[in-house]
C-alpha cells in the first residue's frame, strides 16, 4: 500500500478498507493528464520562484520521463498505489530525489484531480467531435445521393406522406449537428482552470493562476476555490448530451432494424455489419443497430448515477465525487464505440430504393394531395378531406390505390375531379411540388444540402 497521507495514522488501513478507497483501478486513465496538469504547476511554481529553476526543470523532465516509460509500457501503474496522483509523485520522486516532493507545493488532489478530469473531458470531447462529424459526412452523401429516391413518411408508424430518402436522412443530420453543438457549448463553459484553489480555500504561496491556466490552453482560472473543486456540473452537462446522441443513436438504429426486416426491405445491412443465428441458417441479424439502442441504457444510467451522487454533497470535495469518473469513462467510451461502428454500418448499407417507392405508392400516401387538388378547384378543405376519405374507402374495397381508379369512378363521387387529378397525386409531384424551406422537394433539399456542405467545410 503507498499512501501520501501516512503522517497522523498509527495503524495501517485494512486491506479491504484500502482497496475500497482506492481509485487506480480507473484513474490510471487520466495519467497523461494528470502528468500535462504536473508539468504546467512545475512550470508556474518556478516562475513565481516557490521552486528554483532548477528544480522546476527536474520535475518536468522527471515527469516527461514517467510518461514516455508508461506510454512505452516500460512503466506499468499498478494497483499498490492508491491513485493515479500517488503514482505519479511516488515515481518522481523515485527519478529525481527531494524535488519530487515539492511538486505538490500549493496544490492538492483536490483542485489536482477537478483539473485532470477537465483536461480529459476536453480531450474527448474534441474526438466525439470528430466522430460526429465523420457521420454526418455519411449522412451527407447519403442525402445527396437520394434527392428523388421516395418513400413513405410515417406518423404513428403509419404511411402518411411521401418523402424522399434524403429528406429522411436530413432529418437526422440536423439531430447530430445540434449534437456537436452541445459539445462545443459544454467545451466552451467549462473551459476555466481550477488548479490553484487548493484542497478548498486556495493558499498562501504566490500562485501564478492565470499563468498556469492558460499553459494549459484554459480561457482562465475558476473565480471560486470552494465551487473548482466540487464542480461537477460540466460532467452532468456532458453526460446528459452523451445521453442524447444515444437517443438520436437508438432512434436511428431502431428504424434501420424496422427496415431490415422482411417486411420492409428497404435496406440491407452489409455481412460486415451484421451477423447470423446459431440455429436458423437463413438468419442476418442486425446486431450492431441492436446493441447501439441496447447501450443507450447505460448512458442513460450514467447520466442518473452522476446527478444522484452529486445531490447530497456539502461544499466543498467530499469522496462521493471519485464515483462520477467510472461512470463518465465508460459513458464517453460507449458513445465513441457506437459513433463509429454506427458509421461503419450506415456507410456500407444498401438502401432498396426501389421497395422504397413502391412502398411509397401503395398505403394512400397522396391522400393529402387528392385532397389539396380539390382545394384548388374551389372546394373547401374541410369538404375535401371528406370526399377523400370517401375515395379511400372505395379504393380499400376495390384492393387499388388512387393512382389506379378510373375518371368514372373519381367523379361518381366528386364531379370536381378531372383527367389532370392523375399528375397532381403522382409520386413525383406530391414530392416535388413541396419546396417550403425544410420540405422534401428536391429544390428545398438542395438549398439544405448546399448549407450543410459549407457548414461541414466551416466546422
Ligand atoms: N481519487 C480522488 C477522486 O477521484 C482524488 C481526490 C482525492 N482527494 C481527497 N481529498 N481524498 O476524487
Amino acid at each position: 500500500m503507498a499512501q501520501l497521507w501516512g503522517g497522523r495514522f498509527t495503524k495501517e488501513t485494512d486491506q479491504l478498507v484500502y482497496d475500497f478507497n482506492a481509485s487506480i483501478g480507473f484513474d490510471k486513465k487520466l495519467c497523461e493528464q494528470d502528468i500535462r496538469g504536473s508539468i504546467a504547476h512545475a512550470q508556474m511554481l518556478a516562475k513565481q520562484k516557490i521552486l528554483t529553476e532548477k528544480e522546476g526543470e527536474d520535475i518536468v523532465s522527471g515527469l516527461q520521463e514517467i510518461l514516455c516509460d508508461v506510454k512505452s509500457k516500460k512503466l506499468e501503474i499498478t494497483d499498490e498505489y492508491e491513485d493515479i496522483h500517488s503514482f505519479v509523485e511516488e515515481n518522481l520522486t523515485r527519478r529525481i530525489g527531494n524535488a519530487g516532493k515539492k511538486l505538490h507545493t500549493g496544490r492538492s488532489r483536490n483542485d489536482q484531480v477537478a483539473l485532470d478530469m477537465k483536461l480529459y473531458v476536453r480531450d474527448e470531447i474534441d474526438e466525439l467531435d470528430g466522430r460526429l462529424k465523420k457521420l454526418l459526412e455519411t449522412i451527407e452523401n447519403i442525402m445527396e445521393k437520394n434527392l428523388h429516391t421516395y418513400m413513405p413518411g410515417f406518423t404513428h408508424l403509419q404511411k402518411a406522406q411521401p418523402v424522399t430518402l434524403s429528406h429522411h436522412m436530413g432529418a437526422y443530420f440536423e439531430m447530430f449537428k445540434r449534437d456537436r453543438g452541445r459539445m462545443h457549448d459544454i467545451y466552451h463553459r467549462m473551459n476555466l482552470c481550477p488548479l490553484g484553489s487548493g484542497a478548498l480555500a486556495g493558499t498562501t504561496y504566490p500562485l501564478d493562476r492565470e499563468y498556469t491556466a492558460s499553459l494549459l490552453g484554459f480561457d482562465g482560472p475558476t473565480k471560486n476555490s470552494m465551487d473548482s473543486v466540487s464542480d461537477r456540473d460540466y460532467l452532468i452537462e456532458l453526460l446528459s448530451a452523451l445521453s442524447t446522441i444515444m437517443m438520436h443513436l437508438s432512434r436511428f438504429s431502431e428504424e434501420i432494424i424496422t427496415w431490415n426486416t422482411n417486411e420492409y426491405q428497404f435496406v440491407e445491412i452489409d455481412d460486415a455489419y451484421s451477423t447470423g443465428s446459431s440455429i436458423m441458417p437463413q438468419k442476418k441479424n442486425p446486431d450492431i443497430a441492436e446493441l447501439v439502442r441496447g447501450k443507450t441504457g447505460r448512458v442513460y444510467g450514467a447520466l442518473i448515477s452522476v446527478l444522484t451522487t452529486m445531490k447530497g454533497i456539502p461544499l466543498a470535495y467530499n469522496k462521493d465525487m471519485q464515483e462520477d469518473k467510472e461512470m463518465v469513462f465508460d459513458a464517453i467510451d460507449t458513445v465513441k464505440n457506437c459513433l463509429q461502428l454506427f458509421n461503419g454500418m450506415l456507410s456500407t448499407m444498401n438502401f432498396r430504393t426501389d421497395k422504397m417507392a413502391d412502398s411509397a405508392k401503395k398505403g394512400f400516401t397522396n391522400a393529402t394531395d387528392a385532397a389539396d387538388y380539390l382545394v384548388k378547384k374551389g372546394i373547401p378543405f374541410r369538404d375535401a378531406h371528406g370526399i377523400v376519405g370517401q375515395l379511400v374507402l372505395h379504393c380499400i374495397e376495390k384492393q387499388i390505390s388512387l393512382d389506379d381508379m378510373t375518371l368514372v369512378e373519381y367523379q361518381a363521387i366528386s364531379p370536381a375531379f378531372e383527367d389532370d387529378i392523375y399528375e397532381a397525386i403522382s409520386m413525383k409531384n406530391c414530392v416535388e411540388r413541396r419546396n417550403t424551406i425544410g420540405a422534401p422537394g428536391a429544390q428545398a433539399m438542395e438549398a439544405v444540402i448546399r448549407e450543410n456542405k459549407l457548414y461541414l467545410r466551416k466546422n
